[in-house]
């Protein structure tokens, strides 16, 4: 099994661009495969989750070609049904939008993944799918998945997304590409909007409320735009951001990161923590906003950040309890048990790995309270931490380095590689000293 080995490194600075978006490099993928035209995509994410879509597209007999390492270009057409199952690997991102896919397109197929996406919930897409007409199930809520040729027409539904899931929004308004009627989809609070910003690029006939929580789509056919540039991942970047906050000095910047403000509740919550971070160079990348920042060294404190937060830091939450660790005082996340159901039950995992590593925490059903260290000196007693597997997991513990008494190893990282492959090679450049190590070894 994979681990990291890491070194207090008590400074860090540096210029970096982070691995690039996945949520943004899985929907340029999918949407390219429907289009008649070719597209291109400029720096996608190219990681373990991201190859399962391109498998995943490639198995319905799309082409897609890899330009001098970097861009790829995805030859869409018309989508046949793939012959054998899919694997989704890790990814919850490729098996809920592919859902949605292969019900507009009629494809029958069988969905599969690795051990922790086999224990996902499924349920929150076959039901508003089963409801549009699709032939889809899913055994106790969970992967397999399998669907069947369906005789008629899909319907658009109306469907309340009250986990607040971009999954599947995305997966549903994909299903109504292809339905007859509107597809409309209503959450509480908003979840990330690429898939509508990409869909209005490839001319879908989509329409949002101005708060964003409603979203309605028509049928039609996509068009390509030519090409989709994606920046990088505010979720990958969340890493560099804590570290370089809690950091005792240094500053960092972290160029071409995407800061849709449906992604950017770290950053709001690292602020009123009392974070130093500058938005710099503020510009689009085709639909998606994108800018430099600048973080340094800072004093945070505890605050209260409610179920409204959530969403737009989703997968972020990792990183923030390491912030809050080295804050002053008492942080208190409630309103984020989604977080229960991703790659690993992530409320407990980090949990586990805090109070092994000498933090004074509580798990709630719904969230966590932390008991920060402000000392101003290092907090993070040395320990060992298991990251179940969990990528942003494994992640997120790394950056304790930057506060730590003594050595922190990191057990069963191999999944780092399903974001971001360049991780440990961008860690060590800014000061971040992990050594990538096998107990296979021993
Ligand atoms: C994603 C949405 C979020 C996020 C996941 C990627 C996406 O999941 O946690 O990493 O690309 O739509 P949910 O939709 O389950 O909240």
């Amino acid at each position: 099994m994979k681990l990291f080995n890491i070194t207090p490194g008590h400074d860090i600075s540096g210029e970096i661009r982070v691995a690039s978006d996945k949520s943004i490099t899985h929907r340029a993928l999918l949407l390219s495969a429907l289009c008649t035209e070719p597209t291109e995509i400029i720096s996608p994410l190219l990681s373990e989750d991201t190859y399962a879509t391109i498998n995943a597209v490639r198995a319905c007999g799309i082409e897609i070609t890899q330009e001098e390492g970097k861009e790829l270009v995805v030859k869409g057409g018309v989508l046949s049904a793939p012959n054998g199952t899919i694997d989704c690997g890790n990814s919850g991102t490729l098996i809920r939008l592919f859902c949605g896919i292969a019900v507009g397109r009629n494809l029958s197929c069988k969905l599969v993944g690795d051990a922790s996406l086999m224990q996902r919930p499924m349920k929150r897409i076959t039901e508003p799918l089963q409801e549009m007409g699709a032939v889809i199930n899913s055994e106790k809520g969970k992967p397999p998945i399998v669907l069947g040729e369906r005789s008629e027409a899909l319907r658009g539904i109306m469907h309340s997304n009250i986990v607040n899931s971009a999954q599947v929004k995305t997966s549903l308004l994909l299903a109504g590409l292809y339905a007859e009627g509107n597809t409309i989809i209503a959450e509480p609070i908003p979840s990330r909007d690429h898939g509508e910003l990409m869909l209005i690029e490839f001319g879908a006939k989509l329409s949002r409320s101005k708060d964003g929580r409603i979203v309605q789509i028509n049928s039609g056919e996509l068009t390509s735009p030519g090409n989709i540039a994606v920046p990088a991942d505010i979720s990958s970047a969340v890493f560099f951001i804590v570290a370089a906050a809690i950091a005792p000095a240094g500053e960092i910047t972290l160029k071409e990161v995407g800061i849709n403000s449906s992604r950017t509740g770290a950053l709001d919550i690292l602020l009123q923590m009392g974070a130093d971070i500058d938005i710099l160079n503020r510009r689009t990348m085709g639909n998606e906003p994108v800018a430099d920042i600048c973080v340094r060294s800072s004093q945070l404190h505890g605050i209260k950040i409610g179920a409204e937060m959530i969403p737009s830091a989703i997968d972020d939450i990792p990183a923030l309890l390491i912030a809050a660790a080295a804050a002053r005082g008492e942080t208190h996340i409630t309103g984020a048990g989604e977080l229960r159901h991703k790659e690993s039950d992530r409320i407990s995992s980090m949990v586990t790995g805090l109070q092994e590593l000498g933090i004074n925490c509580t798990e709630l059903p719904d969230g966590v309270i932390v008991q920060g260290k402000n000392s101003g000196k290092p907090i993070f007693n040395s320990g060992t931490v298991n990251s179940e597997g969990d990528h942003r997991i494994a992640m997120a513990f790394a950056m304790a380095s930057v506060r730590a008494k003594g050595n922190i190893t990191i057990s069963d990282t191999a999944n780092v590689n399903t974001s971001f492959p360049n991780f440990t090679k961008l860690s060590n450049s800014v000061g971040i000293r992990i050594v990538e190590e096998s107990d296979d070894d021993a």
